[in-house]
């Protein structure tokens, strides 16, 4: 069973186990700090910028209240209170996205008792810094199109879960520049990849008169590590419409040739029958049909 301890009980408990080690029984101490910190495994799982501290725990019959403290703030501000989930949503908490935020869990029995008085235990979260930790998302292709030989690509911005005011901030909007977007091209008909970034939402890329696919990566240049999104979906372009305007050109040019070879024919005609009217007239031999 585990005891809520004070901090100097811990420390003097801690330093005895150094002390006794070689011959203390692992399995006969009690639950200190860390081994609450094995029993409570503190991850973030933070996209876009929703942030939520989840935490996997072998405890039984105990609650979680999730504090929160950064550079700015001077004392721990309580989250979740005595919450039995293993989870606490702190999106709302980190909207000072360069802060470095310090977080830690409280442990208490889900039943209260005198001993309450005491500071319950506790376990830190990895420090977090939203601009520098949270993940950037799956990019979404919002549209493209391939005229010829320019294929235009346009990737969605994304809303994130910060709102100011009454809008959610968008990705560009946070990063700004030191947000840039990588897209990948090939051939369809074949493997070799191309490659072209941009500090914008848009590619407009030279290619060949063929079909192509493609997918598109975030990439925060400003972060040394977490530095890429996943990679979007594959797109392909269809070339249909520029094959029925190849039809259109082979029709039309089929076209001309005939109305050249009628006129050819006429004219020519014309001229035979202008030639023989002409050399009946020489003839003074008016021509006669039966
Ligand atoms: C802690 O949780 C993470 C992710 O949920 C997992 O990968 C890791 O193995 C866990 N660590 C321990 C000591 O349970
Ligand atoms: C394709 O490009 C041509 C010339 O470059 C332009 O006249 C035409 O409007 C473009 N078509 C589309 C659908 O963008
Ligand atoms: C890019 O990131 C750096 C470091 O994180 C920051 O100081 C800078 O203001 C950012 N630039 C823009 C345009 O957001």
């Amino acid at each position: 069973m585990l005891q809520p301890r004070t901090p100097i009980l811990l420390l003097l408990e801690a330093l005895l186990l150094l002390l006794l080690l070689p011959s203390a029984p692992r399995a006969a101490a009690t639950p200190g700090s860390s081994e609450l910190s094995k029993a409570v495994n503190v991850t973030w799982k933070s996209t876009d910028f929703k942030t939520i501290l989840e935490w996997q725990s072998t405890l039984k019959d105990y609650v979680y209240t999730v504090e929160m403290s950064s550079s700015k703030a001077n004392r721990w501000k309580k989250k979740c209170i005595r919450t039995s989930a293993t989870e606490c949503d702190v999106t709302d908490d980190m909207k000072d996205v360069m802060e470095k935020y310090s977080t830690r869990i409280l442990i208490e029995k889900q039943m209260r008792t005198e001993d309450d008085i005491e500071e319950p235990p506790f376990v830190y979260a990895p420090d977090f810094t939203p601009y520098l930790d949270t993940n950037i998302g799956q990019p979404i292709i919002e549209s493209f199109s391939q005229n010829g030989t320019k294929l235009r690509v346009v990737v969605q911005d994304p809303h994130t879960a910060l709102r100011l005011e009454q809008n959610y901030k968008t990705l560009r909007g946070i990063f700004g520049r030191n947000l840039s977007y990588t897209l990948f091209y090939w051939k369809a008909a074949s493997t070799g990849k191309k490659s072209e970034k941009t500090d914008t939402n848009e590619f407009l890329v030279n290619v060949e008169r063929e079909d192509y696919c493609f997918n598109v990566q975030a990439t925060i240049l400003s972060r040394s590590k977490n530095r890429k999104s996943p990679e979007s979906r594959i797109e392909c372009t269809s070339l249909k419409k520029g094959l029925s305007e190849e039809a259109f050109f082979i029709i039309g040019a089929v076209v001309l040739v005939i109305i050249i070879i009628t006129i050819v024919i006429l004219s020519v005609t014309l001229y035979k029958c202008r030639k023989r009217k002409d050399s009946a007239k020489k003839d003074h031999s008016p021509l006669r049909f039966p």
